[in-house]
């Protein structure tokens, strides 16, 4: 990156950190929050490039910041409003040639006080592309144009982590990612609990299956099924009952009467108070006749999930249409855990895929005061933080997707190498954000709360950079959702109501 002919645009006041500073903006000059600009390295006489992350207007005879001196210094003459900019920035690291060869390094010494600050843009931003491998080109950097791309390997390897409030973008740019990566032979498995990935993908030939179709009774789990027919398993008649599901399962299905062999299977197994359970097993069975035949009619095994992904680049789990989350976590859970055995058995030569988490939340809570847990997650929360920790090895990739990190395991999300963040506004999803990527909170708080829709903050091993960058995702696909805005469908509603 070369420094003549740069435009200054300020002068440098204070470093707080060897990564962290404040200029002082010259008269007539604009640099908004999210742009470039550049300082020359003290030692290494080479530019930093930094970004602007802050600014604030202030009053230099009421700034203690030395911005009187500094202005004194450099001969610079303040406006009519006797009022000065000061902007924030971060530093993003330097270039040096070793041995022939471009080498990132990062911060490692602040600014002179009272240097030139320059303007940076796409030339100077375009040097510290790293490129190489397969790469998937995702959008584009709004601050200096340079397209942004995706790493193949990285995102196999490492999982990536997608957050963002409602309508900030998420599935919009995982659907496109989909879309770009599996026209250059990458594979997925989507967990979709909205249906909103089988419109749009199927027309590239995606294979969509409504979910029933891998609800398999081998799933159910003994002590969820008696809890759900209202026993408790600590509980004599709860343990009985337990034990019958537990030895009965695949037999239920082809059983005339389910009722019947579950209770006489529980009632072989009591021996004191039998009235008492007998009386207690009746009354429970009885509440869920339809529950138990709805099981019985389970297949024993769900489809065999690697040799579909082996035939379909792209499938589809449809869950919108079945309304009890306990059954998303079980096919999650179970569709997951399959794939994590194949994966190990065959260290990882077999297949490699990667698996869509949409609403994350859901699969794995945080375990944490206040964090609200939804259905039964223990078990698709021990698949998701055991398969995210082994399996990158083996060729299996995650996509954790999520409106609210604050609420999500951080033993799922500090297992991604890759993180991509949309709009966020609340500080419980900063902190969480912060924690698992390392960037520090009030910089993540200052550049993804304002966000518009489409616009994320990339940060990590996938980027096509060493240092966190602005994405304007690039999109052709949009979720299947409601395509009229809210106060179309009240108008409508309203004519409708007069007729
Ligand atoms: N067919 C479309 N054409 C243009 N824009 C669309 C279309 N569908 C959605 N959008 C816009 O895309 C934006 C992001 O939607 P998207 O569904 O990707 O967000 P999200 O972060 O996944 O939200 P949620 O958390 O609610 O799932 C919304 O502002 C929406 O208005
Ligand atoms: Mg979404």
């Amino acid at each position: 990156m070369r420094v003549c002919g740069l435009e200054e645009v300020g002068v440098v006041l204070s470093p707080t950190s060897v990564d962290e500073f404040s200029f002082l903006l010259l008269e007539g000059k604009r640099v908004a929050k999210g742009s470039y600009c550049a300082y020359l390295h003290p030692l290494a006489e080479v530019p930093v490039l930094c970004r602007v992350f802050d600014g604030s207007t202030v009053n230099p005879e009421m700034a203690p910041l030395g911005v009187g001196v500094a202005l004194a210094k450099r001969g610079v003459k303040l406006g009519r409003e006797q009022e000065v900019v000061v902007m924030k920035a971060e530093s993003l690291g330097y270039l040096v040639e070793e041995g022939g060869v471009k080498v990132f390094k990062r911060p490692d010494f602040p600014p002179l006080t009272g240097g030139p600050v320059y303007a940076a843009s796409e030339v100077e931003v375009k040097e510290f592309w790293r490129g190489g491998g397969l790469m998937v080109e995702v959008g584009r950097d709004p601050y200096s144009g340079v397209p942004v791309a995706l790493d193949v390997d990285s995102m196999f390897k490492g999982h990536v982590a997608v957050y963002g409030q409602t309508r900030s973008g998420k599935t919009t740019f995982m659907l496109n990612l989909i879309a770009y990566a599996s026209a250059l032979g990458a594979r997925f498995i989507v967990l979709d609990r909205y249906g909103e990935y089988g419109p749009p993908l199927k027309q590239l030939g995606a294979l969509v299956l409504d979910a029933s179709m891998f609800k398999s009774i081998s799933d159910v789990d003994a002590s969820s099924f008696v809890s759900s027919l209202g026993l408790d398993r600590r509980r004599k008649a709860g343990e009985v009952l337990a034990q019958a599901f537990e030895e009965t399962r695949y037999e239920l299905r082809r059983s005339e009467r389910p009722l019947e062999l579950l209770y006489s299977k529980a009632m072989s197994k009591v021996s004191r108070d039998q009235a008492r359970i007998a009386a207690e097993l009746k009354a429970a069975l009885n509440r869920a006749s339809s529950l138990i035949e709805e099981l019985a009619k389970l297949p024993e095994e769900p489809p065999d999930v690697v040799e579909l992904v082996k035939k379909h680049k792209v499938i589809v789990v449809d869950l919108s249409r079945e309304r009890r989350v306990e059954w998303h976590q079980r096919i999650a859970s179970s569709i997951i855990d399959y794939l994590a055995s194949r994966a190990v058995a065959t260290r990882g030569e077999e297949f490699a895929v990667s698996v869509v988490v949409e609403e994350a939340q859901f699969y794995a809570p945080e375990m944490a005061p206040g964090v609200p847990k939804y259905g039964d997650p223990e078990k698709s929360w021990s698949s998701l933080v055991s398969a995210l920790s082994q399996l990158g090895g083996f060729n299996v990739g995650f996509f954790i997707l999520t409106q609210r990190p604050a609420y999500v395991a951080k033993a799922v999300l500090s297992q991604c190498n890759t993180h991509v963040v949309f709009r966020l506004m609340a500080g419980a999803d900063h902190d969480q954000v912060s924690s698992v990527t390392g960037y520090p909170r009030h910089r993540i708080a200052s550049l993804v709360s304002g966000l518009r829709d489409h616009v994320g903050f990339l940060i990590g091993m996938a980027s096509p950079f060493d240092f966190p960058v602005f994405l304007e995702t690039k999109r052709s696909l949009h979720p299947a959702k409601a395509s009229s805005p809210p106060s179309e469908v009240l108008k409508r509603m309203m004519s409708l109501e007069a007729s």
